[in-house]
């Protein structure tokens, strides 16, 4: 029997379960069981599905190699006659898959070419050998045409961009006059580059037809959304795809949205009536996937004399391929994390012949704190104030924008902690003042603060009479724990040995959560779990003839009334489904909600070589109630080296004559390596939110790359005098 419950959240939600419940399973820092599944080469990833399967064919994409123009034709005859090739398939008004999942169109641009790498046509064999091989063969004639390749030369050409995950423009008061009133200013600008998601997995798809059915195993964050995606560009309903994604090598936003893989794959299926898979290279990831957007931030902050904010403005022009209008939401902390009356920021969108930029691990905070955390750094600087008090006189009440409160904000005590934890107090006082040899030692701090994005989410929970119980959603796990979360939270609530709770994730049959984007993952899909779970206790209540509150879920049993009765005696044989689903509702509307943290880096800079080495990372963050201790940590351990990355060594370098993006593989793009890394420390202050989730919970995925890069940087500048405004900051800047 299958029951529905619908929990919106409209009221703050006490004490529950989570609280009580005696296993005390929530927070533990419990490893992800699909883990070792995944690094020992037993978790089948989209291109290891039908392994084996003799019918399977193999594609091998085609990419532009011009930046810019239109299409004579594609000469595919010697392709076609290559050993093994089955077809070559290609077409003028093909799929221009978009990587944006909030860009739902088909985006075919009918023979044009708007950036290098694109994808043309594809080449499927009885091989991946067979199909790499004849792509060479294929001659596509473009009338190539002048392109636009560079941010800066095309500011003047940008235009307001269209809201999207934010308002373009978000304004209040009078910023010019407040501004030119103002005792103290500052006027800076800064860029950051286009940088790639760079996922350990690289995009693959294999596509299966039964009839007019499609199953494709991919490698995508939000199931439904992206089902959505490619039924739309293969022209078919939402309910003839299947797709299973069911184990994902991170994401970082690279996989919110379906690739060209899938889609080409899709379509060489059906044409060739056999099952075709098809994986890009990494180098392909780079150029025909998607990309973060390169920045201009111009930050301006006038200040009194003792260092309140009445003037702030951040406007942004960031960039993306022609016709495609998401830009990155560079002031979406600056909305709220400060105090000041009088505020305007803005974004504006520049037209690039380069690959779609669209969303990469905290879209908007991650570039744009860069440039507040700086400015706020350079001011605190001018106004001969501690960075951290400078912060403390700027606390606001309440949103300062629209006067909402916050659910909870943490944002003083993280910076007081962290201070505490990292000797801040002797930091050097003046720059390029400590030295060592020849290292000058530098220390800087940023705050963190990414706003909580809660979704509608459901699951479904099955319990059957021998304690056996089954959690199931569509929902993804990218790496970051949701397995395990989901596990915890229903056996908690069921009172149930964790083994004894299975979880089903990533098929689009499942109940639909809202997928893995935004870090609202854990919070909205194991907020319906926790609905589901509830569900089901309630359904044991009114078997015992007792009211749910009055139910303790423990050791396979239900206690109510004194009298411990065994799961097994309460179902007699029967199986309980209920699917839950959890919807944020007015305390979601009626307050800010946003995590909190602080950084604090230690950085020594060699004077001789330029060379930064970061010593030292301490992050603080308070994201309400960690549901594991461990799956939070590795996050924020992943967001500061993200950070260590974006302020030191991350960019996408174009070649502004053709649109080559020149550094195409994870040999010339620049992540931090384990030598660039120190021990990193991550503080998980406790919080509950009782407003923000049934849960008590808040995102904090994303939350430490959020500011980090700052803090990188505030330590170079401390430690050497040198300010270098354009990330990342490399050795030649420094010198
Ligand atoms: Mo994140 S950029 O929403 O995967």
């Amino acid at each position: 029997m299958d029951d529905q419950t619908v929990f919106k959240m409209d009221e703050p939600v006490g004490e529950t379960r989570l609280d009580t419940a005696a296993q005390g399973l929530i927070g533990k820092p419990l490893d992800r069981f699909e883990g070792p599944l995944k690094v020992s080469g037993r978790a089948p990833y989209a291109y290891e599905n039908l392994a084996g399967d003799p019918d399977v064919a193999f594609g091998y994409l085609v990419l532009s190699g011009t930046g810019a123009g239109t299409i004579r034709s594609v000469d595919t005859s010697a392709a076609e006659k290559a050993p093994g090739v089955l077809a070559v398939i290609h077409d003028d008004n093909g799929p221009r898959a978009s990587a944006d999942p909030n860009d739902q169109r088909p985006a075919a641009i009918k023979g044009e070419v708007v950036h290098f790498g694109q994808p043309i046509c594809v080449v499927v064999a009885e091989t991946y050998e067979q199909a790499r091989d004849a792509a060479r063969l294929v001659k596509v004639d473009v009338e190539t045409k002048e392109g636009q390749y560079d941010l800066l030369a095309n500011r003047d050409r940008a235009h307001k961009a269209q809201n999207g995950a934010m308002q373009a423009e978000v304004t209040k008061g009078d910023f010019d006059t407040a501004y030119a009133n103002a005792e103290v200013t500052l006027d800076v600008t800064y860029t950051t580059p286009s940088q790639s998601h760079s996922a350990m997995e690289p995009h693959a798809a294999t596509a299966k037809w039964d009839g007019d059915e499609l199953t494709i195993f991919g490698c995508y964050q939000l199931v439904s959304t992206n089902v959505g995606q490619l039924a739309k560009t293969l022209g078919i309903p939402k309910s003839k795809v299947r797709m299973l994604n069911p184990y994902i090598g991170g994401g970082f936003g690279g996989k919110l949205g379906i690739g060209p893989e899938s889609v080409f794959a899709a379509i060489a299926a059906r044409q060739l009536g056999r099952p075709v898979k098809i994986a890009l290279t990494r180098q392909q990831v780079y150029q025909a996937t998607s990309r973060r957007s390169d920045t201009i931030q111009r930050l301006r902050l006038g200040t009194t004399r003792d260092g309140r904010i009445t003037a702030l403005a951040h406007d942004t022009i960031t960039s993306n391929s022609p016709g495609d209008e998401f830009f990155e939401p560079t002031g979406i902390s600056t909305v709220f994390l400060y105090a000041g009356e009088n505020r305007q920021i803005t974004h504006k969108l520049a037209e690039l012949n380069l690959l779609l930029s669209s969303s990469m691990r905290a879209p908007g905070e991650a570039v744009g704190m860069l440039a507040l955390e700086n400015a706020m750094d350079e001011m605190a600087e001018k106004l001969g104030l501690d960075p951290i008090e400078f912060r403390r006189r700027n606390e606001p009440e309440v949103d300062p924008q629209d006067g909402k409160p916050f659910s909870s904000r943490s944002l003083v005590q993280c910076m007081e902690e962290g201070a505490k934890r990292f000797d801040w107090a002797n930091r050097p006082k003046a720059p390029a003042s400590r030295r060592e040899g020849e290292w000058l030692i530098g220390m800087g701090m940023a705050a963190a603060s990414r706003k909580n994005l809660l979704q509608q989410s459901s699951a479904a929970i099955s319990l059957s009479s021998d304690g056996r119980c089954v959690v199931s959603t569509d929902m993804t796990d990218i790496g970051t724990g949701t397995y395990t979360i989901l596990q915890q939270i229903a056996a908690e609530i069921l009172g149930l040995p964790r083994e004894q709770v299975i979880v089903k994730l990533g098929d689009s049959d499942l109940p639909q959560a809202p997928g893995s984007g935004g870090s609202w993952g854990a919070n909205s899909a194991g907020s319906s779990v926790f609905v589901a779970a509830e569900g089901v206790v309630a359904k044991i209540a009114e078997k015992l003839g007792v009211k749910p509150d009055e139910v303790t879920m423990k050791d396979g049993t239900a206690i109510a009334h004194n009298k411990q009765t065994p799961l097994a005696e309460i179902l007699k044989g029967e199986t309980i489904t209920v699917t839950g689903t959890f919807k944020p509702g007015r305390t979601f509307k009626d307050t800010h909600q946003a995590s909190y943290g602080a950084h604090f880096c230690e950085v020594a800079v060699n004077a001789v070589t330029g060379e930064t080495r970061v010593r030292r990372l301490l992050t603080v963050a308070a994201a309400g109630r960690i549901l594991n201790e461990k799956t939070a940590t590795s996050q924020c351990y992943g967001g500061q080296i993200f950070g260590i990355g974006s302020a030191l060594t991350e960019e996408l370098v174009v070649d502004t004559r053709t649109g080559l993006l020149v550094n195409h593989d994870l040999a010339e793009y620049h992540v931090p390596v384990n030598a660039d890394v120190p021990q990193l420390e991550v503080v998980l202050l406790p919080e509950r939110d009782r407003i923000a989730s049934p849960l008590a919970g808040k995102g904090i995925g994303e939350l430490a790359i959020c500011g980090v890069g700052a803090a990188v940087t505030n330590a170079v500048y401390n430690a050497c005098g040198v300010r270098v405004r354009d990330y990342p900051m490399t050795l030649d800047k420094i010198l």
